[in-house]
């Protein structure tokens, strides 16, 4: 059955959440009103759906899609479209990125390089064939500014999303090397034949009288492993982390680490990990994994502790219940969200004139090391200069090396039934007085960090039920004026029951509710606060051929419910609220000050029915477990 989404419930609850320090109600009320009220203008269309898998030319691809938050961009100015990089991930692409030079635009209709009001990047991947989900990386000049995922196409299908990259402004400026990877694989033994056709462009939009340069970082110096030829995230299994170099100018007036995470293989999963305490109550067969459901990414200065990420679960297409995310797929999958730490307390260090280290780091709830195989982890120092050496020191300094998280947790007499609990809190506040341009002024940066993550199995693990909620505030202030500002919730439940995998014709299915809250106001972003609300709904199933011979899934259900809406302090506006079900879009409004930047869906693709659902004839499979 779907879940039919009651708002008001949801934004009760919302609300009830809120703690003194998150978003004020009255600044979501507005988001939530608007998505209420609904559009002005509803479209339905019964044309026939386009099918989703067809070998026939003349039909036009499903499109396929995340929600996400239009670029806010100056109106009647001058701009430029360049190609950057066209490339087809095929054969021999595993490990294997594509690298081309970059240039700066140099027409006069893209402005001046460095001095532009805007910068997006519009990705388009078309793929005709099966394939996985795969993880796809985009860096400049070393720097990572794109990290996106895959649909996981069958037959022909068309991907393409927009992003705004324009705080790397300073690195599309000097030439340099974009490397894109996209590590694919092609297998007749497998029965993948999907290769990834892709073609980037970035649009370069010149300043005007109402919508300036904005105040971009000057320098950005990638926190990454630097690898000419591989992707340049650092690839951790262990507590060590990753470490870059770093040569910071000594006139640097303020520094923030701009950060990417994810959990890849065992860790892809993290929030549905089990306590090592409770595992051994389980079956080996379930599949389940160690190491615990919670997870922080840390940023260390010459390996002092500078601040903490608890990061926004991502689910790609391939996640938990395949069929959940197709033609909509979760908040984050084809564009990452990233996070940012204030190292300015750390610059009187940082900026001496030596080379320092940076580390990235993630920590669980293991022993030696506390995370299984493996997060994807890379960042970026973004650096404002100015005019005077910086000079100063740290004068508060209150910042546990290590997260404590609480697990309990109860387990019935036949094992049959366990219960696990997970708690943690975490308060950061590193406060330095400096020297600068500005004069003498005291910087102040705090986390205050909130986790719980219940996770309820019965039928010997073949059925789990895991409720996290990740709550906080990131905040800074320099001479008193407040500088960054991130205020989120992170709900996510995921229910799954695999009590029939190990059957013939057996299968899995699985119900997620996710939401992704924040409001963040981040000096790297520019241009002032935004605020985001994803309320997310989904749930399917797929059934499985042949066992205990190769599995494959022969056919599936799947329904995805989203809310969504943004806005801007400067009174810019997006709201959609989408469903597909079964292959098929059923529901598709938007509305607010940025809907031509991110129009629905064709009315031609709508079909309130919903698909057929997936059907597929024996052969090599697309879909893997959950855990
Ligand atoms: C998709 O691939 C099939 C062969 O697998 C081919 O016949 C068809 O022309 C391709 N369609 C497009 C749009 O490329
Ligand atoms: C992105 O590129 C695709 C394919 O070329 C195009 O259809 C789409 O309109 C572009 N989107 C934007 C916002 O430019
Ligand atoms: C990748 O770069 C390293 C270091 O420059 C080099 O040794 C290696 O041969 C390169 N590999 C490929 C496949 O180009
Ligand atoms: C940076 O890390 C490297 C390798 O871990 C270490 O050898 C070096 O001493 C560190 N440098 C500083 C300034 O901490
Ligand atoms: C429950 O699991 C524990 C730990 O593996 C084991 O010692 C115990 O025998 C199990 N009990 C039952 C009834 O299977
Ligand atoms: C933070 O965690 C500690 C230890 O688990 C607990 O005692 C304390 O009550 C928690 N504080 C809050 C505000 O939740
Ligand atoms: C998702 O939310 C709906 C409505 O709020 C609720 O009925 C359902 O049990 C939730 N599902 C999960 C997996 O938490
Ligand atoms: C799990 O699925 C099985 C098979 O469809 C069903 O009998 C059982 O009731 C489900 N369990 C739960 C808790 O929904
Ligand atoms: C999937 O196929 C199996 C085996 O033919 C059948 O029992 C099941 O009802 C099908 N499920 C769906 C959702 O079509």
């Amino acid at each position: 059955m779907r879940h039919s989404l009651s708002l008001a419930v949801t934004v009760a609850t919302f609300l009830a959440r809120f703690v003194a320090s998150q978003p004020a109600p009255e600044e979501l009320v507005p988001l939530f009103d608007a998505l209420a009220r609904g559009p002005s203008t509803v479209h339905a269309n019964l044309a026939p759906r386009v099918p989703l898998s067809t070998n026939d030319d003349t039909v036009s691809p499903l499109v396929d899609l995340q929600v996400y938050a239009p670029p806010v961009l100056p109106q009647g100015g001058t701009k430029c479209t360049v190609q950057l990089l066209q490339h087809d991930f095929g054969d021999g692409s595993y490990n294997n990125p594509t690298i081309v030079p970059y240039k700066p635009p140099t027409e006069d209709a893209c402005g001046a390089p460095g001095g532009w009001a805007a910068i997006t990047l519009n990705m388009t991947v078309f793929s005709n064939g099966t394939q996985y989900d795969r993880l796809s990386s985009l860096y400049l000049s070393h720097v990572e500014i794109w990290r996106h995922s895959s649909a996981e196409p069958t037959k022909t299908g068309t991907v393409w999303s927009v992003k705004d990259v324009t705080r790397y402004s300073a690195l599309f400026a000097t030439s340099g090397d974009l490397l894109m990877d996209f590590s694919n694989i092609i297998s007749s033994d497998l029965g993948l034949d999907g290769v990834f056709h892709v073609t980037l462009t970035g649009t370069f939009y010149a300043p005007t009288q109402g919508f300036g340069r904005p105040q971009t970082p000057d320098l950005i110096l990638p926190i990454t492993n630097l690898l000419p030829n591989q992707s340049n995230y650092f690839t951790v299994a262990d507590d060590a982390g990753g470490s870059a170099s770093v040569l910071v100018p000594r006139t640097a007036q303020q520094a923030f680490v701009e950060i990417y995470a994810s959990g890849n293989s065992a860790e892809e999963f993290w929030y549905l990990n089990t306590p090592d305490e409770y595992l051994v109550y389980f079956p080996e067969s379930t599949g389940l994994i160690g190491k615990g459901p919670f997870r922080e990414v840390q940023v260390a200065v010459d390996d002092k502790l500078a601040g903490v990420v608890w990061p926004h679960a991502v689910i790609y297409t391939g996640g938990i219940t395949p069929t959940n995310w197709r033609p909509l797929t979760a908040y984050g999958t084809y564009d990452q969200p990233t996070y940012f730490v204030d190292v300015t307390p750390f610059l009187p260090l940082l900026a001496d004139g030596a080379v320092h280290n940076i580390t990235l780091r993630v920590r669980g709830q293991g022993e030696n090391p506390s995370i299984n195989s493996n997060w994807f982890v890379s960042g970026s120092l973004h650096l404002w200069l100015g005019n005077t050496e910086i000079s100063g020191s740290i004068t508060k300094y209150e910042a546990p090396a290590n997260p404590l998280p609480q697990t309990t947790g109860a387990v019935s007499a036949d094992n049959a039934t366990v219960r696990t609990l997970v708690v943690a809190n975490r308060s950061i506040v590193i406060e330095s007085v400096l020297h600068g341009d500005k004069g003498t002024r005291l910087v102040r940066f705090e986390q205050q960090l909130d986790y719980r993550n219940e996770q309820k199995y019965t039928d010997a693990g073949w059925v789990q039920w895991g409720v996290q909620t990740t709550k906080g505030t990131t905040t800074s202030t320099h001479g008193g004026e407040p500088v960054l500002r991130d205020a989120f919730t992170y709900p996510l439940s995921v229910f799954s029951n695999y009590t029939l995998y190990e059957a013939q014709f057996g299968g899995y299915g699985s119900a997620v509710n996710q939401s992704y809250l924040r409001v963040l106001d981040s000096p790297v972003l520019g241009r002032g606060a935004r605020s985001i609300v994803s309320i997310q709904h989904a749930e399917g199933t797929v059934g499985m051929d042949d066992w205990p011979g190769l599995r494959h899934a022969i056919n599936g259900t799947g329904a995805t419910d989203q809310q969504f809406a943004f806005t801007t302090s400067s009174g810019q506006t997006y709201f959609r609220s989408i469903a597909a079900k079964n292959d098929a879009w059923v529901r598709d409004s938007v509305w607010g000050s940025l809907q031509d930047e991110e129009p629905p869906v064709p009315k031609e693709q709508i079909f309130p029915g919903g698909g057929p659902g997936f059907r597929r004839m024996v052969g090599p499979g697309i879909v893997r477990r959950a855990r």
